[in-house]
């Protein structure tokens, strides 16, 4: 019987599943929106059952239309929108409030407390990762500190607290294993990156009971298997990784030096440093990129929060096009920018700025800009937005990145490409399937089952489909960087 991996890929803004077959091969795919909520400004949640609800529909429709049963599945993965936080009672499996997703700002002024407390460095030492309102820590603190009776119940061991790595693993096995893998738990604030183990001194400046937090197993391994109610069997849950990392894998970087960026909802760009955790002195974060049979591998990463989320409001918001694939056309009916920039800071600025009170900004209008322009200026901003990433890693690891490997659905953009190996002066690879967030997930488990044999085996199937050279003359780029900072220093700290 032909055996297949099942991945769901859970996201910020949709929830999908891909079946691949041996070959690495999509087989089929299955995607739904969900909504989002903005209950004030600054403020992004999900409803955890809509969450686990579309994801269990996806992955049914996809299997469906492969007319493939539970027999043929040999393992699925899983991967996830990360640090987005969810507590919910264990004895029920109710949440106890919605999701709060990753982009949320509310906790911002918690985070500058703890910073003026002086405790930006240890945390930074032990995780990796900047003090922001980003990661899941804070935000665990709210909902204990706002949902009537939450701390008292957490303390008791009443509630459980999870990434949606984590959430749908609890409700696939039906409550059954309450699991992470470090990849996920990397962006909580709570897990010290050099011990592989949540931390005491973390957890109590987050104020997070122990109680509450998954036990966290390697990101390829049997972690869970399904409740038969899903496939009429249990299948086995053997991959686990946050999507970025999760794309990472997925795009062949397993080796050292490698670097990957995914243009989705934001842009994420990590740098595999290795089996040793990264440190950087450039506002860059070090995160645990998986765990396999081989141990551990670290990434340098450079996490900008608005990338393709700025094309769904040039749609939604602004009403300038109707789909995004119309975008590369609005932005080619001018020759340039006209001299506009976006600063698409909507939910302040990740890496390597952290401006929690940054908000969005278009500079440069004049009586003669155009939808074109502003459509270019979105394509610009994204690409602008990953070179300071790319500058900032370098200064950090004194290495030159000769090439980038790309991903995620605004690289079929061919203009944002070129762009952007123009502007970097980095060589832009675009492999043949740019779904490599699921595949990366399909990969860290059927290793786990051995339905893949190796790392190497898996390396080898990555397919180049283009490839991006630099031809921007040197004084253009360096007028745009002029134009493109002081356009950020504009944005900067703007609701302070
Ligand atoms: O850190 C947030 C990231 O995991 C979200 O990814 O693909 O949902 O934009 P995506």
């Amino acid at each position: 019987m032909k055996q297949y991996i099942l991945a769901l890929d859970q996201g910020t803004t949709s929830s999908r599943a891909i079946l691949f077959d041996p070959n690495a091969n999509i087989v089929q795919v299955a995607q739904k929106e969900f909504t989002q909520i903005y209950p004030q400004p600054g403020w992004v949640e999900h409803s955890p059952d809509e969450i686990f609800d579309s994801q269990a529909h996806v992955m049914h429709e996809c299997m469906r239309r492969a007319k493939v049963c539970g027999n043929e599945l040999a393992a699925i993965g899983i991967t996830n929108q990360r640090e987005t936080t969810i507590v919910w009672e264990k004895a029920t499996g109710a949440p106890i409030y919605n999701a709060i997703v990753w982009q949320d700002r509310r906790t911002a002024s918690f985070c500058d407390q703890l910073r003026a407390d002086g405790k930006a460095k240890i945390i930074q030492d032990k995780t990796g990762l900047v003090l922001d309102a980003y990661f899941s820590g804070s935000k665990i603190r709210w909902i204990l500190d706002n949902v009537p009776g939450a701390r008292a119940r957490a303390e008791a061991g009443e509630l459980l607290f999870g990434t949606v790595d984590t959430w749908l693993v609890w409700n696939f096995s039906k409550r059954g294993v309450h699991v992470t893998d470090p990849s996920n738990a990397s962006r909580t604030l709570l897990f010290n990156i050099h011990t592989g183990q949540w931390d005491d001194e973390l957890l109590a400046i987050l104020d997070v009971p122990r109680e509450m937090l998954p036990e966290v197993a390697p990101s390829s391994s049997v972690m869970a298997q399904t409740h038969p109610e899903f496939f009429g069997r249990s299948v086995p849950i053997a991959g686990i990784a946050g999507d970025q990392q999760a794309a990472t894998y997925g795009n062949g970087c397993m080796k050292e030096g490698m670097a990957k960026n995914t243009y989705g909802t934001g842009c994420f760009l990590l740098l595999n440093t290795g089996t040793t955790p990264p440190v950087s002195q450039n506002n860059m974060l070090a995160t645990v990129a998986w765990q396999t049979a081989r141990g551990y591998s670290y990434a340098l990463e450079g996490s900008v929060f608005v990338a393709g989320a700025v094309v769904q409001w040039l749609r939604d918001g602004l009403g300038i096009i109707k789909d995004s694939s119309e975008l590369e056309g609005l932005a080619a009916t001018v020759p340039d920018n006209g001299g506009v920039y976006m600063v698409p800071a909507f939910v302040g600025m990740g890496a390597p700025y952290w401006d929690q009170y940054a908000r969005g900004t278009i500079v440069g209008l004049t009586r003669g800009t155009t939808k074109g322009h502003i459509a270019r200026a979105a394509i610009e901003a994204i690409a602008l937005q990953t070179l300071d990433i790319i500058d900032a890693m370098q200064k950090d690891t004194g290495i030159k990145l000769t090439t980038l490997r790309v991903d995620g659905g605004a690289s079929r953009n061919n203009m944002l490409m070129q762009f952007q190996a123009d502007l970097t002066g980095v060589v832009v690879e675009r492999p043949t399937i740019t779904e490599t967030t699921a595949l990366g997930a399909a990969y860290l488990a059927g290793l786990a089952v051995g339905f893949w044999e190796s790392e190497e085996v898996i390396a080898r199937k990555w397919k180049l489909d283009r490839r991006f050279t630099p031809t921007m003359p040197a004084d253009r780029k360096e007028k745009m960087l002029y134009h493109w900072h002081r356009a950020i220093e504009r944005a900067a700290h703007w609701i302070e």
